[in-house]
């Protein structure tokens, strides 16, 4: 029965291939199905085909490059080589589907959705699928399966996309636990950022993030990072660590959340002005500047990535004022680098302003 099924179909797949076949001199296409009266000579007994990443991730920057390596080989090894399948798809960390991110036979390929033109493959000789990423998004992070179809055989491997940067508890003007899973989402991005994982808060707790408020985590649980022990964050006789709620109703129930930012593409300063702002004229100030005014996740971005170290208040575009210090020191609020908070002041008052200036390419 498989026997006499397998011819067929892999004619109806030859068949397939031969119509997409275009010359070619790229490493990638090597057309040897077809030998020289027309007879085909497609041989898959006994190569085993095999695909391996490599790494288990990759870090890298918002704004930046990624190289996902992926490499397939037959064993034992072809006297010549094959045309394969590539397929990237990926799965975002905030989860959902997988989708593709592109597809490549032979000289042909195709990126998908928001991967259109910043995905290509390297090509770098024979079973190189190596994908380079450019102009990296937040959104990108997740794992990336890189899968090479030849026949009917079918393999793949798996790389996670991570980037380098900074988690940040966030809570809304309207004060403490307001957030579902939704809205706790559009909250961060809202603020340049995006929702926290796990390892992110993990990572961010053991660099000494303490932080009394729960929030919700892109998988769905709601944590804490406690590095000092106290009464009122579960008593002093509770051990430091990241404490878990574990998941909750993504409607119903309702904290704070922790986003994470990366790099900027642009430059976070406090605005030297003769005069004291309200909300609104700080936000004409920054626009009068070419600039607009900062959200939460670009001064945290910009006091982690540049350093930004600044003792003056200054609005922010959720109607937050606070101010960034890297280097701590006396009336400059914190013993530790850290952002200094002072909430939610009425839109009235005056104050001085962060702006951010992206940059344009
Ligand atoms: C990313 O890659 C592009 C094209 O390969 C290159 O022009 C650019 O300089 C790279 N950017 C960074 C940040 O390395
Ligand atoms: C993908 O297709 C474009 C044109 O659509 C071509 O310029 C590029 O070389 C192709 N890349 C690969 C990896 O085949
Ligand atoms: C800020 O001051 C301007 C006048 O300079 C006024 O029109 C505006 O309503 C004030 N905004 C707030 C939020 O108080």
């Amino acid at each position: 029965m498989a026997n006499y099924l397998q011819p067929l179909l892999m004619t109806g797949l030859l068949f397939a291939w031969v119509v997409q076949a275009v010359p070619d001199h790229s490493h990638f296409f090597y057309q040897d199905f077809l030998n020289g009266n027309g007879k085909k000579t497609f041989r898959m007994n006994g190569e085993k085909l095999n695909v391996d990443t490599s790494k288990a991730s990759v870090f890298s920057l918002r704004g930046g490059n990624a190289t996902l390596p992926c490499r397939y080989w037959y064993e034992p090894e072809l006297s010549s080589a094959k045309m394969v399948r590539v397929k990237w798809s990926w799965v975002p960390t905030v989860g959902g589907q997988e989708t593709d991110v592109l597809v490549a036979v032979g000289s042909r390929n195709r990126s998908f959705g928001p991967f259109r033109g910043r995905v290509h493959l390297r090509q770098d000789g024979p079973g190189d699928a190596t994908l380079l990423m450019t102009e990296l998004q937040l959104n990108d992070m997740g794992r990336y399966r890189c899968e090479v179809t030849h026949g009917l055989e079918d393999q793949s491997s798996l790389v996670d996309l991570e980037l380098h940067g900074v988690v940040f508890p966030y809570q809304p003007p309207h004060g403490r636990y307001h957030l579902n899973f939704l809205g706790a989402q559009q909250a961060c991005e809202d603020q340049d950022s995006t929702l926290a994982t796990f390892e992110q808060l993990y990572q961010s707790w053991e660099e000494g993030l303490n932080w009394c408020n729960a929030g919700w985590l892109a998988d769905g649980t709601v944590q804490y990072p406690i590095t000092q022990p106290k009464i009122p964050c579960g008593g002093p006789g509770l051990a430091a660590g990241v404490r878990n709620y574990g998941r909750r109703n993504r409607h119903h129930h309702r904290y704070d959340v922790f986003c994470f930012s990366s790099s900027l593409r642009g430059e976070v300063y406090y605005l030297q002005h003769p005069l004291k702002l309200n909300l609104t004229e700080a936000q004409v100030a920054c626009q009068q500047e070419g600039a607009e005014i900062a959200k939460v996740g670009q001064l945290y971005a910009a006091w982690k990535f540049t350093g930004l170290d600044s003792c003056d208040a200054g609005w922010l575009a959720d109607g937050s004022l606070r101010y960034p210090i890297t280097r701590p020191r006396i009336n400059c609020g914190l013993s530790e680098p850290g952002i200094r908070s002072f909430g939610f002041p009425p839109p009235q008052h005056k104050h001085g302003v962060y702006c951010f200036k992206s940059v344009t390419e």
